[in-house]
């Protein structure tokens, strides 16, 4: 709408402003009755020196057009009301034509790369992780509507001294059985028992620091058990990724980096950027503390790795962008990298971004999956799924796949409750309000679509004849909001903030709760085809919107 109304005034006014500038001055009235779009002619008025009035009266009358129904004049403003018929029409008519293709921008031919989850090994898969995981996957989702190729990269904890503390206490208190069955929760029992004792005993850590030695040197034992670790810490991942229904391009972690540092930290060294510090290897950064590269053993830290990764993937994939979907406790780190980077003289630094985000908090307190009150995820997942079988067997006792669309709405209300506030936001984990069928939910959402699909079943539609419009007025608000599915899809890669997509689902779902609240949608009369196509449309952009955020739409709960 707005670009066709820019289009009208850049003709009526003989190209004196470009479309974009005059998009860039179309508002949007704050009440209804000062129509659906307004043009202040102030700048107009300084190049004419004219009195804005004067203009905006000899503007509006020139305009004349089938999309417009009325202009009036208002101080210096032109007012557009638009032809409600003519925008509906031609608003339904690129949905039904376009389907799921619905605001998705042609390839661009460019590239972005998404670290994101990145859980380590051997190590409770935590709410931060969670977080990353349904945030990253998202932005993916949306990269890729926005028309970029995405390369969707697991960057896994599978390095670093602790392997060698771990290899230490399986070979004292280990037991291979009990790791095999419960995998994390044994090795991650190691790990707190190997704490506790080596507050005793500082003989333990030199010899965990002579197994990570070792593991470094591809000592053929410390291999194995590592490679053992990892596999079976995978394993336990990947049961999380399958009930997301997430997946990844790569799987290269940080060990995958062990033989990319060297060239790294010996190019640090010929811009004569490396200090000596204590013994460390750092560079100097002026309004940080320095960045760690190599400790007074010559081992390697989780910088180093990171800067390998940024270079290795500049190389390999050329991106656009690299996102780093992490928690904001560790925006340090990446201020730090990412600056390191820039003086070492590569422009593309700034092509580096930490995408932050904030805590998740049950009962107003950091949720925690370790220590004491070691919650799983699979857990928390599992109860979800659970609570949302409670509530659609009471609405809805006998659903065929219950199981299925139980873990439908209980996996996605988890999603949506974590996407639909700005990422930076702490959000609260309450299972009662993430799954209250009439909240701003995922469920509300997903039932707002089983109930549109109901009615499409009923009546056995199909959208075939679209020449023909009559919809009821109350229609308008989500013809205006589904008008805007583009933009919001824009908007959230531009800011990359998957919660301006969330939020758009959850108001097409109200505007058209709304409307059928209002309306007989079956009724036999002559606008049954007309509101059954807008019904259509409807759902097609709730599931499009819900599959961006991660979220499946069944048909039926
Ligand atoms: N494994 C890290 C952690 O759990 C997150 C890694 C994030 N990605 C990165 N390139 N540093 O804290």
């Amino acid at each position: 709408m707005i670009q066709t109304v820019a289009k009208i005034l850049e003709q009526t006014i003989e190209s004196e402003l470009t479309t974009v500038e005059i998009t860039a001055l179309l508002e949007k009235p704050k009440h209804q009755h000062l129509g659906d779009l307004a043009f202040p002619c102030y700048t107009l008025a300084k190049k004419f020196k004219q009195a804005p009035q004067q203009i905006a009266q000899a503007i509006g009358e020139k305009i004349k057009h089938p999309f417009i129904q009325d202009v009036q004049i208002v101080g210096g403003y032109i007012n557009f009301f638009v032809n409600q018929s003519a925008v509906t029409q031609q608003v339904l008519t690129n949905i039904v034509c376009s389907k799921d293709n619905y605001a998705q921008v042609e390839n661009n031919g460019q590239r972005i790369v998404i670290d994101f989850s990145s859980p380590n090994i051997a190590k409770p898969f935590s709410m931060g992780h969670l977080r990353s995981t349904v945030i990253g996957n998202a932005l993916a989702n949306i990269a890729q509507k926005n028309g970029y190729e995405v390369v969707r990269v697991n960057h896994l904890g599978d390095w670093g001294t602790q392997f060698g503390k771990l290899i230490v206490a399986y070979s004292l208190w280990g037991s291979k059985e009990s790791i095999e069955k419960a995998p994390i929760q044994e090795l991650l029992k190691l790990y707190v028992k190997f704490h506790d004792e080596a507050e005793q005993d500082e003989a333990l850590n030199v010899k965990a620091r002579a197994a990570f030695k070792a593991l470094e040197d591809q000592d053929a034992e410390a291999i194995t058990l590592w490679e053992w670790f990892k596999r079976v810490s995978l394993e336990e991942f990947k049961g999380i990724y399958d009930q997301l229904g997430i997946q990844f391009d790569s799987l290269e972690g940080e060990a995958f980096y062990n033989d990319k540092m060297q060239g790294v930290v010996e190019e640090l060294n010929a811009k004569q950027l490396l200090t000596v510090s204590d013994g460390a290897n750092v560079v100097e950064l002026d309004d940080m503390p320095p960045c760690l590269i190599t400790k007074q053993d010559g081992a390697t830290l989780y910088a180093t790795r990171d800067l390998a990764a940024a270079f290795y993937r500049q190389k390999q994939y050329s991106p656009e962008k690299i996102f780093y979907v992490v928690g904001n406790e560790q925006t340090l780190h990446f201020n730090q990298f990412i600056k390191v980077i820039d003086k070492m003289g590569y422009t593309w630094a700034k092509q580096l971004q930490h995408v932050p985000f904030g805590m998740m908090l049950k009962d107003g307190k950091k949720m925690s999956t370790r220590k004491g009150r070691v919650i799983l995820l699979k857990d928390v997942l599992d109860e979800a799924v659970q609570t949302a079988k409670q509530n659609i067997q009471d609405k809805n006792p006998a659903l065929q796949n219950m199981e299925e669309v139980a873990h439908q709405v209980g996996v996605g209300a988890v999603i949506f409750n974590d996407l639909k506030n700005y990422r930076l936001n702490d959000i609260e984990f309450s299972l009662e309000q993430m799954m209250n069928f009439e909240g701003e939910t995922g469920p509300y959402v997903q039932y707002t679509y089983a109930r549109i699909s109901s009615i499409l079943e009923k009546a056995n539609f199909t959208p075939s004849n679209i020449d023909l419009m009559e919809l009821e007025k109350q229609a308008w608000p989500a013809i205006l909001c589904l008008q805007d599915y583009p933009k919001a899809v824009k908007e959230a890669f531009e800011q990359v903030d998957p919660s301006i997509v969330a939020k758009y689902v959850l108001q097409l779902a109200r505007a058209f709760n709304k409307y059928y609240g209002n309306t007989k949608i079956l009724v036999e009369d002559s606008a049954r085809e007309s509101r059954l196509l807008f019904c259509y449309c409807v759902a097609t952009i709730l599931q499009d919107g819900l599959k961006l955020l991660g979220l499946k739409s069944p048909s039926n709960m």
